[in-house]
């Protein structure tokens, strides 16, 4: 079934508020990521560059969370050092209440393997491996037999709209077909964080609200939460959340839909 974007806001209004009423039942929980004052520097002397300057950013579970800004504002360096990809320069940060100061680099690799999922610009899909075997690397990574890790990535790919492109190799398939491979592999395990970047951006239309539904469906639950940094306002319905990002810092944060749920109420 095909929706149009005005369909949507109506439709999922009271998906969210019925999670909203579980996520007020737990208002004790501590949130899904937590950013106090996080920098990030690249580069020394004349090169140094100051990309995060002073993030604080909250995401909690149960919700969508886009984070939104210019090209260049920090935004990708923000998920690589949320998702533990890039040590930040200062600031902590907590992750499904674990605070990655402290893990060690084998136990931050089994944790973020884990719990976290990653869509990234880049899609790293391993070019030998099948769109389904791609799809299937991370239940692969975590011991679970090659033929069940195969069928339950192959059926996300399906639900992703490419049944007839399973057994393709990376390079035999489109941009947004590879897209949507990565999006596959990042939900595969269930992973309680999902973070994504510009995952629709290669997508047309139907296939970004497919994507985006997906998402929604697979990991806005009450114990998991996603993060979605994107250009595309298309996929703004689909926000609890929007962080605003310029230069480095976090400046805005609206929840549009408690907003447009209290406007309704009045
Ligand atoms: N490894 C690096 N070394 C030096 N500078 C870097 C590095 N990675 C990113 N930068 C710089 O940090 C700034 C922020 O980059 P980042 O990729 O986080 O931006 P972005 O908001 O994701 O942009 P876009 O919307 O274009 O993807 C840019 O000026 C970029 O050139
Ligand atoms: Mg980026």
């Amino acid at each position: 079934m095909t929706h149009t974007i005005a369909e949507m806001p109506q439709d999922r209004s009271l998906t969210v508020a019925a999670r909203k009423e579980g996520a007020e039942s737990r208002a004790s929980a501590s949130g899904a990521v937590s950013c106090r004052q996080v920098k990030k520097e690249f580069g020394a002397g004349d090169n140094r560059a100051l990309v995060l300057r002073g993030v604080d950013f909250d995401v909690q579970f149960g919700e969508m969370t886009l984070l939104v800004g210019p090209s260049g504002c920090g935004k990708t360096t923000l998920l690589s050092v949320i998702a533990g990809l890039l040590d930040a320069t200062a600031g902590e940060i907590s992750v499904l209440s674990q605070n990655m100061d402290t893990l060690s680099g084998t136990d931050s690799v089994l944790f973020r393997r884990k719990n976290l999922g990653f869509v990234f610009q880049q899609y790293n899909l391993l070019p030998a491996l099948t769109a389904a075997e791609n799809a299937a690397v991370p239940l692969l990574a975590a011991g679970v037999p090659r033929k069940r890790a195969v069928d339950r990535a192959s059926a996300l790919l399906t639900e992703l709209g490419l049944e007839k492109r399973l057994h393709a190799l990376p390079a035999q398939l489109s941009g947004g077909q590879q897209q949507r491979v990565a999006l596959a592999r990042a939900l595969v395990h269930e992973p309680r964080l999902i973070v994504c970047d510009e995952p629709t951006s290669a997508l047309d239309h139907e296939t970004g609200y497919a994507v985006m539904e997906l998402l929604t469906k697979v990991a806005v639950r009450d114990d998991r939460a996603v993060i979605v940094v994107t250009h595309d306002s298309r996929v703004f319905d689909f926000a609890d959340r929007i962080a605003h990002m310029d230069d480095g810092r976090i400046v805005r944060t609206e929840a549009p839909r408690q907003e447009r749920f209290a406007a309704s109420r009045n």
